[in-house]
């Protein structure tokens, strides 16, 4: 008889869970997951990646439709029209796909999904819902949840969160974001594209906090451009609700005089806190870091042998893809495989349009840290993006000044998010600027602009 009831217990089945459970089987270990959600996927799936990429590509479709956006090459429209519910339903369709998916997933990889909260009773022991369970590792993979802003409330109605901002029966007049993150500029995207007017009041002197500064201020010409209000060195002070309205109090953030701003929905979204709460970590002497976080080693390791954590409520960038890389090197780590996840190199996107993606340093960053060299590249000179008419952005790629290593690339521009895989996998093998600038790369693609940013990290481009 073996002496626990699984090798692994991952608890928690969003992408950094159950990709380790899924990861930990196929190494042969017995495992289970547990997982409190009705549906699995986490926080991605559910509330998250999934449903506000549905939306963001919808909304997308509906302004250049009903904006003669695409009037000039020809195409008109007459009498657009939103059905919203249609909108949310087929976001609903997509977000039940892929959950079902993964529970298609456990039950081919012969996973067991434990239903319900879990909660440790020692450092092996775990209660899930009515069940105990022993386990011989288990890996804490519980996520993430919204930051709640001290003296505002979350009603879900007037007031919400991203889970709410997804399931707005009807477009709000006017939507007051608080919070000029990724989470309000990509949700203010969706309701301003589906007629809202969009207000973001953001705390410090720019949008899109831990981004490159020159692509943050291109960002915020961009989206200023497209009819944002972006209200920056400014905080809220109170959000008071009367019926289906707020009044959303701000002020300087240095202090100031306030005033009110009326709106028809306020967005909170201030940034997301590690899940600890009802875990009973205590119970296992788990330790947490000075931000909350359970605290871990490079090997994805607690305090505590045999516990492990990855993902949103680990230390490092609140991303799914992170939390996936560290669901299969934290689960070859216990198969006594070396797991590593090289997290210099995790590329960052914001869904917008255009998207803003970047991965490595900032140039602010670089630059304290040593001699750089810097190359541009902008969309307005690259070919495909001026046959598709949509010029917006640039590419930026910085290199060290001696080595030539790329430290870091940051863009803007409509396909950034997928160009910037690109950037990755270069910088992942240790490529130079010159290594990039002299791969052949598809013509005439936007993917084309990299290579030209590189080329200008030595001042040689040929389109500018
Ligand atoms: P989660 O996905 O949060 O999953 C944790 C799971 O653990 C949850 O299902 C929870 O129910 C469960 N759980 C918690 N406590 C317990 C317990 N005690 N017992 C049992 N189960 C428990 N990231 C991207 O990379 N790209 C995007 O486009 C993107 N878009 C986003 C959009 C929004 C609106 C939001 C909110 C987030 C977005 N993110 C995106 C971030 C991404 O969702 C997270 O980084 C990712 O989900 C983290 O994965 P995780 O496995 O660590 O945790
Ligand atoms: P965020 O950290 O991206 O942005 C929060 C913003 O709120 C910051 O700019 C901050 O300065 C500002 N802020 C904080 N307190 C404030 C206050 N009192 N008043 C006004 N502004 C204030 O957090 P966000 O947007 O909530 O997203 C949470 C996390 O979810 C992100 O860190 C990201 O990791 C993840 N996410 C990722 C997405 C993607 O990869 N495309 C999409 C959505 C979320």
């Amino acid at each position: 008889m073996a002496e626990h009831d699984y090798d692994v217990l991952v608890i928690g089945a969003g992408p950094g869970g159950y990709v380790a459970a899924i990861r930990a089987a196929q190494l042969g270990l017995r495992t289970a997951c547990a997982e409190s959600r009705e549906t699995l996927g986490g926080t991605c799936l559910n509330v998250g990646c999934i449903p506000s990429k549905a939306l963001l590509h919808a909304s997308e479709m509906y302004e250049e439709a009903a904006h003669g956006a695409l009037a000039k090459f020809g195409i008109d429209f007459q009498g657009v029209t939103l059905d919203l519910d249609r909108m949310h339903a087929e976001k609903a369709k997509a977000v039940k796909e892929l959950t079902g998916g993964i529970e298609f997933l456990f039950k081919k990889n012969k996973v067991e999904w434990l239903k319900g909260r879990a909660s440790f009773q020692d450092k092996n022991t775990v209660s899930v819902g009515d069940r105990t369970v022993t386990a011989k590792n288990i890996v804490i993979a519980t996520g993430s949840s919204v930051t709640p802003l001290p003296g505002v409330e979350i009603d879900q109605k007037v007031v919400v969160d991203s889970t709410g901002a997804l399931a707005l029966p009807k477009v709000p007049e006017h939507l007051v974001v608080i919070g000029g993150g990724v989470i309000g500029l990509e949700l203010g995207s969706v309701w301003r594209r589906l007629g809202a007017k969009v207000t973001v009041v953001e705390y410090l002197d720019q949008i899109l906090p831990g981004f490159d500064g020159e692509v943050r201020k291109e960002a915020n010409k961009i989206f200023k451009k497209q009819g944002f209000e972006l209200r920056l060195s400014t905080k809220v002070t109170g959000v008071t609700v009367q019926g289906d309205k707020a009044s959303v109090q701000v002020e300087p953030a240095q202090g100031g005089e306030g005033e009110t701003l009326q709106a028809d929905a306020v967005l909170v979204a201030i940034g997301r806190r590690p899940n600890i709460d009802g875990l009973n970590l205590e119970a296992a002497g788990v330790e947490l870091t000075k931000r909350g976080q359970v605290g871990i080693d490079h090997d994805f390791r607690t305090n505590v042998p045999g516990i492990w954590a990855i993902g949103d409520v680990a230390p490092g960038l609140m991303l799914a893809h992170k939390a996936e890389d560290e669901g299969i090197a934290v689960a070859e780590n216990i198969a006594g495989q070396t797991g590593i996840v090289n997290h210099d190199v995790i590329p960052s996107v914001v869904y917008t349009h255009p998207e803003v993606a970047g991965v490595g340093l900032t140039e602010e960053v670089a630059r304290e840290k040593g001699e750089i060299k810097v190359g541009k590249f902008p969309f307005m000179a690259n070919s495909r993006a001026k046959t598709n008419r949509d010029t917006d952005g640039l590419v930026k790629v910085i290199a060290d000044a001696k080595s030539d290593r790329v430290l870091g690339v940051w863009m803007i521009g409509s396909l950034a998010g997928t160009m910037i895989a690109q950037a990755a996998q270069a910088m992942e093998f240790g490529a130079t600027s010159e290594d990039i600038a002299y791969t052949c790369h598809a013509h005439p693609t936007h993917s084309e602009a990299l290579k030209e940013a590189a080329m200008a990290v030595t001042g040689k481009p040929i389109h500018i």
